[in-house]
């Protein structure tokens, strides 16, 4: 299953000149409990952002550039980094940023989604997406943010087969 893990405004702002605008210790923890272990697919920017890669886990890096990494494997293209995910396991988790986002949310099956509660300004941008194409499955509200699910609608059907 790919899976999209990501933090936004109510504008869908995600990052602003390559940081993200917000820091809620709460939403950070929420974020590392979900993804802690998983195999997580990202853009190179967002690898670069990522101070300390999480533990036990794998992380898929996806860039033009012909570079190694110790802790992480890198590929050349999103379908690449897709197939490597699959040596893992069933479950890959695109944690970002707007560039990986645009190129997956056609081929998700399912979304973890921080909705911030105050407004930042920011260049960086989750797509927007439709309620004809995701059903919203549960919200929990948080003090600062709301964590949102949604699923695929046509898993749905799938998953009564
Ligand atoms: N709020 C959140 O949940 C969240 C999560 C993650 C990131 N962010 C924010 O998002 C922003 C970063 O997003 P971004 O779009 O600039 O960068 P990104 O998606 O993290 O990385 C972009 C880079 O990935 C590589 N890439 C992308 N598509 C590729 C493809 N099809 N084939 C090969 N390489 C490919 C390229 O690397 P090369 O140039 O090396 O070829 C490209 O420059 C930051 O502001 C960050 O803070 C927010």
């Amino acid at each position: 299953m790919i899976i999209i893990v990501a933090a936004m405004t109510r504008n869908h702002v995600i990052g602003k000149d390559n940081l993200i605008p917000w820091h809620i210790e709460e939403e950070t923890q929420h974020y590392r409990n979900l993804v802690e272990g998983k195999t997580l697919l990202m853009g190179k920017a967002t690898f670069d952002l990522m101070k300390h890669p999480y533990a036990h886990g794998h992380d898929i890096v996806v860039t033009h550039s012909r570079i190694n990494h110790k802790a992480a494997d890198v590929c050349g293209s999103v379908d690449g980094a897709l197939k490597k995910a699959k040596e893992y396991g069933p479950d890959v988790f695109v944690i970002g940023g707007q560039s990986i986002y645009e190129q997956t949310i056609g081929i998700a099956d399912k979304m973890l989604l921080s909705y911030i509660k105050k407004d930042y300004e920011g260049n960086k941008f989750f797509p927007k997406f439709s309620n004809v194409e995701w059903r919203e499955v549960s919200v929990e509200e948080f003090t600062d943010f709301a964590y949102v699910v949604y699923i695929r609608k046509r898993n749905q059907t799938l998953q009564h087969i």
